[in-house]
């Protein structure tokens, strides 16, 4: 990103005059599963009761990925969406190359210091200046299960990595799949994460992940670590490469499969197929981690515009993604929390409710951690790299864990470069 900068600039500076009409506001983001667009469709009411017309820029795929990349071409051309779906550490490097309008005046009017939990705060910023507004908080160090199948099975649902193993060869037996996975680089990464922050625990997990610290990049936890994550490789499905995730979620929805490790948009998927928390499906920290809770914030960001009328658009969108009644009904379709410090958990179901007990829990106890795969943690420049090396770890039984650990380390490191 650093090296493109001058380029980016000379861009965004010979932008062409909006041809839309101002009542429109273009959003680029990647909801488009069945559950991830139920929710963001109550947002699109919102703002049609507004006066504004939503155009969608929906781009499919990879947790992300391919939407920033769109964006990435899009912004190059000089050629923005108003709003898009960033989040973590990547809302500075957008802001730092003079994209982002401030959302300040909207901040302080609707105090957003008073409303957002400070350690979300941080993100939102800017050299001090709001330039994203947050929806939720996802938790990702989830399990999701098919409490028939666990049934069916004689298993037990598992509190420990080594419970996992003893649940997956019974469910193995039985004919199940034992782990849903789709495998593609970012759910691998996912359920990496997960094993991860079991076996190294919050503290060492910050060190090595966001301190950079070396020696724990390739040290004998993260050995531990890797040869956990190659382990539960024989659990999944000979259909899981290239199999994406709501799918996935899917065959544990169908009863095909026991298990899923995945972030709580999952939950989004069983609600969208009527299914109800803590009867047709359970959700359980992923093993090892009950203490813990590995947080991923989506947010919005807003690109400048000379246009008045344009930034009314975006203020107002803005605006509602805040609002109190907005938190409760998106955050209980979309599996996450609401942001709001002081929102009413009442209604939601027992999922949500724990989740939130497990936030405040785990904040308390510094047992908070920002999600390795989901953008929160590092820079794009290293979550794409780690991706690539995790991936590739899983994939193939030849890669050793020795030079896995040596590329982690170098993917960790890529952001300084
Ligand atoms: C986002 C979620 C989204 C998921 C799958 C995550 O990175 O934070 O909002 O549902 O990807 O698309």
């Amino acid at each position: 990103m650093k090296k493109i900068l001058p380029l980016l600039l000379a861009m965004s500076l010979a932008a062409p005059a909006y041809a839309d009409t101002p009542s429109d506001v273009e959003v680029l983001h990647w909801w488009t599963s069945g559950g991830e667009a139920r929710s963001v469709d109550n947002l699109k009411e919102k703002m049609k009761k507004e006066g504004y017309i939503w155009k969608d820029f929906a781009v499919a795929g990879r947790a992300g990925q391919s939407a920033i990349n769109t964006l990435r071409i899009r912004a190059l051309s000089g050629n923005p969406p108003d709003v898009a779906q960033i989040k973590g550490p990547e809302i500075q490097e957008w802001g730092k190359l003079g994209f982002l309008a401030s959302l300040d005046d909207v901040a302080a009017k609707q105090h957003w210091n008073e409303l957002i939990p400070r350690r979300v705060q941080e993100y939102l910023k800017v050299d001090g200046h709001y330039v994203a507004v947050p929806f939720n908080i996802h938790r990702v160090n989830w399990l999701w299960a098919n409490p028939e199948v666990f049934e069916k099975a004689d298993a037990e649902l598992p509190v420990t990595l080594d419970d996992f193993f003893v649940a997956a060869e019974k469910i193995k037996a039985a004919g199940y799949i034992p782990l849903a996975l789709g495998s593609e680089a970012w759910q691998e990464s996912t359920l990496f994460e997960s094993i991860a922050l079991a076996i190294m625990g919050p503290e060492d997990f910050r060190k090595a992940f966001i301190d950079k610290d070396t020696a724990l990049l390739t040290g004998e936890k993260m050995r531990e670590t890797l040869l956990t994550f190659r382990k539960m490789k024989q659990y999944t499905d000979a259909d899981s490469p290239g199999r994406n995730w709501s799918d996935t979620t899917s065959l544990v929805i169908e009863g095909k499969a026991a298990m899923q490790m995945m972030g709580d948009w999952a939950k989004g998927e069983f609600l969208a197929a009527n299914k109800e928390a803590g009867k047709d499906f359970l959700c359980i920290p992923a093993p090892g981690t009950a203490n813990q809770f590995s947080f991923n914030i989506d947010s919005f960001v807003f690109f400048k515009n000379s246009n008045a009328g344009k930034t009314d658009s975006q203020r107002t969108l803005a605006k509602l993604i805040l609002d109190p009644d907005f938190q409760r009904e998106f955050n209980m379709s979309k599996g996450s929390i609401p942001v709001r410090v002081d929102s009413d958990m009442e209604g939601f179901d027992t999922c949500g409710k724990e989740s939130m007990q497990a936030f405040l829990r785990a904040a308390a106890t510094d047992n908070l951690v920002p999600s390795l795969s989901h953008n929160m943690a590092v820079g794009r420049a290293s979550q794409i790299a780690l991706f690539d090396v995790i991936s590739r770890f899983f994939d193939d039984d030849d890669v050793s864990v020795d030079e896995t650990m040596r590329y982690i380390r170098a993917a960790v490191l890529a952001d300084n470069l």
